[in-house]
């Protein structure tokens, strides 16, 4: 216990057998290395449903073959250890090996052409990079498109598609996302909506380790000193925060304030933006509810570290 899958057609087989049982199941995806983070997931999806699945895999699909996937940490043996002891417990872990490797399928008998780089779109991830024949893509047009959509531009229909492969296999109830990664759970949500999906989307707090900064499996490429650098982004936020609550709703100056708190650090900027909860345009003034998204890299450039948070 867990149960381990790796086959698509076991874990679709093993969640209708559940379902036929009456049973609901709540889905947590995840890229492993996980941490109290990713655990806080896996409480919240056990108040939705009696079944939790906790999906591991490394997407290829929404790294860019400049980023850091070969670094992407992993640590299977310790991921299998702490959901053992998550309260509640885990009922199966699917961590299958290539969900963009077609040759096994029933039906699949057309020969995988080798797209190149010739996407029609020109945006590549890992998966053209490997010339398999997958070219069906999700994309969520205006939201994937702004903050950490913009220096990455295959970033989130990389995530839309790994989403709706894990749901169509996993035929989950309810998925739970951390509200951490604030846009990919928007993008999601907007995504099961337009496309009637019959799942429910649960959003989850941040968890912040002791000295503020947001856990991130990510987090082990930091040093200790840029560490501490990369506090400077809450501390930013939350600097914003109180000088909004004090009446400044120009967002121009309040992202001065915070620009500045970080770059002093030596940090280096990606987007700091304040935008509307709904629809993550970037605002004036703030009138509606909006959020404060900041990325922002620290580190030289072997183990530079993208860190985005947000605070409401
Ligand atoms: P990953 O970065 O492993 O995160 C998996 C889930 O954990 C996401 O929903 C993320 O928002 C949540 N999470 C991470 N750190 C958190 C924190 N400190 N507090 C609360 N929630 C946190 O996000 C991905 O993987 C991938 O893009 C994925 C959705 C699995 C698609 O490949």
């Amino acid at each position: 216990h867990p149960l381990i899958i790796t086959g698509k057609d076991e874990m679709r087989k093993w969640s209708r057998q559940m379902r036929s049982q009456g049973k609901t199941i709540g889905l947590v995806p995840t890229m492993g290395y996980l941490h109290q983070g990713h655990l806080s997931l896996i409480q919240e999806a056990h108040n939705h449903s009696n079944l939790i699945v906790v999906s591991i895999y490394v997407n290829p699909g929404q790294f860019s073959p400049s980023e850091d996937l070969s670094t992407y940490p992993s640590d299977f043996h310790g991921d299998m250890l702490k959901l053992k002891s998550v309260p509640g417990g885990v009922d199966a872990v699917f961590c299958p090996k290539n969900l963009y490797d077609y040759s096994n399928d029933s039906g699949e008998k057309q020969k995988s052409e080798n797209l190149g780089s010739g996407c029609a779109s020109g945006l590549v991830s890992c998966v053209e990079d490997k010339g398999n024949g997958h070219e069906t893509w999700v994309r969520v047009e205006r939201l994937e498109k702004g903050l950490c959509g913009k220096s990455r531009p295959v970033f989130f229909r990389g995530v839309a598609t790994i989403v709706t492969k894990l749901f169509h296999i996993v035929e989950p109830d309810v998925a739970v996302f951390g509200k951490k990664d604030y846009q990919q759970w928007r993008i999601i949500q907007r995504m099961v909506r337009d496309l009637d999906f019959a799942i429910e989307i649960v959003g989850s707090e941040i968890m912040r380790d002791r000295d503020g900064l947001a856990m991130s499996s990510r987090n082990v490429h930091l040093s200790p000193e840029e560490r501490e650098k990369a506090l400077s982004i809450s501390r930013a936020l939350l600097k914003a925060k109180s000088a909004a609550k004090d009446g400044r709703v120009k967002c121009s100056e309040l992202k001065d304030l915070a620009i500045l708190t970080i770059t002093k650090t030596g940090g280096r900027i990606d987007y700091a933006e304040i935008v509307d909860q709904d629809s993550l345009e970037a605002v004036t003034e703030i009138k509606s509810p909006v959020v404060f998204c900041i990325a922002a890299w620290f580190g030289k450039t072997l183990n530079a570290c993208m860190m985005a948070e947000h605070e409401g």
